[in-house]
C-alpha cells in the first residue's frame, strides 16, 4: 500500500518533528529556507495529504482548493492559525491543528524579559558606554526607570500566556495584576489574585499594559491613539501577541511625543519591519523580531506535536490539538 504524501514547507523544521512523519509518510520538504512563495506551495500542495506548515504560509482558499479531496489534515507549527482559510477547511472536511501551550511559557518569559527591560530602560543603558554616554560615574536619576516591584499590570487577554506571564510578575511583588477578557471570569487568574475590569480601567490604572490577546476584528488597531490617551505617563506597554491590534502610527506618537514612557514589542506589521521604519528610530522603544518562543526545546516540541497532529489527521483520528472551527 503507498504511503500518504505530506508536504514540509520549510527545512529548518526541528527534525524531531520531520522524522515523525517520515516514518510513516512519503515526504517533501520546501527546498528553500525562507517562506514558501503561494505560486510554489499551489504547485506542491497538489496530490498531498498532509501539510505541515508555518505562520507565513498563506494557506488560503487558492491553495486549499488546488490540493485536491485528498487533502486531510493541515497541521501549522505555530499557535496562530490566521494564516489558514478555516472556513474553506471546513467545507472540504480537512482536519486543521495548531500548537498551543508548548509555547505558552516561553512567551511569557520573554514577555517578563520585556517588561523589565522596557521599565528600567536596559536597551539605553547596554549601549551607553558604546555610544559614549556614560559621563559621570554616577548620577541620581540618569536612566532611572521603573520596575515591577509595587507596580500594577494590567493583562489584555488573560488566556495561557496571561496567566503564565501574572504567575512570572507575583513573585516580583507587584501591587496588582488587572486584567480584561471577553471570557471572564477567569477563575484560574483570580484564584492567583487578578481583578477584572474594564478596557478603559485597565489603560488608566497600569504601569505596566500587556497586550496577550488573539488578533480579531474586534482586537484590531485596538491599541490606538485613545487607548494611549488613558494610559498613564509613565506607563509602558507591551506588545508579544500579533502587531495587528496596535495602531503603529499611534504608538509612534505616544512614544516620541512622552504620551506614554516607553513599549516593547515583539510583533509588528509588517514583519520582517523595515530597518528605516520609523519605529525604529525611538529611543523608548524596543523592538525584537517575533521571537518569543524561539527556545530551541520549544521549537522542538512544537514540531513534535504538529507532526503527532499529521499522522493523527491522516489515520482520521480527533487531533491532539484542534483549531476551534468556526461555527
Ligand atoms: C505562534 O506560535 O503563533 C507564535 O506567534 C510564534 O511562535
Amino acid at each position: 500500500m503507498s504511503k500518504p504524501k505530506v508536504l514540509i514547507t520549510r527545512p529548518s523544521i526541528p527534525e524531531e518533528g520531520i522524522k515523525k512523519i517520515e516514518a510513516k509518510c512519503d515526504v517533501e520538504i520546501y527546498d528553500q529556507e525562507k517562506p514558501i512563495p503561494k505560486e510554489d506551495l499551489i504547485k506542491k500542495i497538489k496530490g498531498v495529504n498532509g501539510l505541515f506548515c508555518l505562520l507565513t504560509d498563506p494557506v488560503d482558499k487558492d491553495v486549499i482548493q488546488a490540493a485536491g479531496n485528498q487533502l486531510k489534515v493541515i497541521a501549522t507549527m505555530s499557535v496562530g492559525y490566521e494564516h489558514i482559510d478555516l472556513e474553506e477547511c471546513k467545507k472540504r472536511n480537512i482536519a486543521v491543528s495548531h500548537t498551543p501551550n508548548v509555547s505558552s511559557d516561553s512567551v511569557a518569559e520573554w514577555t517578563v524579559l520585556l517588561m523589565l527591560c522596557a521599565g528600567r530602560n536596559f536597551e539605553e543603558a547596554s549601549t551607553a558606554i558604546r555610544d559614549g554616554k556614560w559621563v559621570y560615574s554616577w548620577s541620581p536619576t540618569w536612566l532611572s526607570g521603573m520596575g515591577l516591584f509595587e507596580s500594577t499590570v494590567g493583562i489584555f487577554g488573560m488566556g495561557r500566556i496571561g496567566q503564565s506571564v501574572m504567575k512570572r510578575v507575583l513573585p516580583f511583588g507587584v501591587k496588582k495584576v488587572l486584567y480584561y477578557d471577553v471570557f471572564h471570569p477567569i477563575k484560574p487568574a483570580e484564584d492567583m489574585g487578578a481583578k477584572y475590569v474594564e478596557f478603559e480601567e485597565l489603560l488608566k490604572e497600569s504601569d505596566f499594559v500587556v497586550s496577550m490577546c488573539n488578533l480579531s476584528e474586534e482586537t484590531k488597531n485596538i491599541f490606538n491613539k485613545k487607548a494611549f490617551d488613558l494610559m498613564k505617563k509613565t506607563a509602558v506597554f507591551i506588545n508579544t501577541s500579533r502587531g495587528g491590534v496596535v495602531d503603529q502610527d499611534d504608538l509612534y506618537d505616544a512614544l516620541k511625543s512622552g504620551k506614554i514612557r516607553a513599549a516593547a514589542i515583539d510583533v509588528t506589521v509588517p514583519e520582517p519591519l523595515p530597518k528605516d521604519h520609523k519605529l525604529v528610530s525611538l529611543k523608548n522603544l524596543i523592538i525584537t523580531p517575533h521571537v518569543a518562543s524561539a527556545e530551541t526545546n520549544v521549537r522542538i516540541r512544537m514540531a513534535e506535536l504538529a507532526a503527532e497532529n499529521i499522522l493523527l489527521g491522516l489515520e482520521g483520528k480527533p487531533l491532539e490539538t484542534p483549531v476551534p472551527m468556526p461555527k
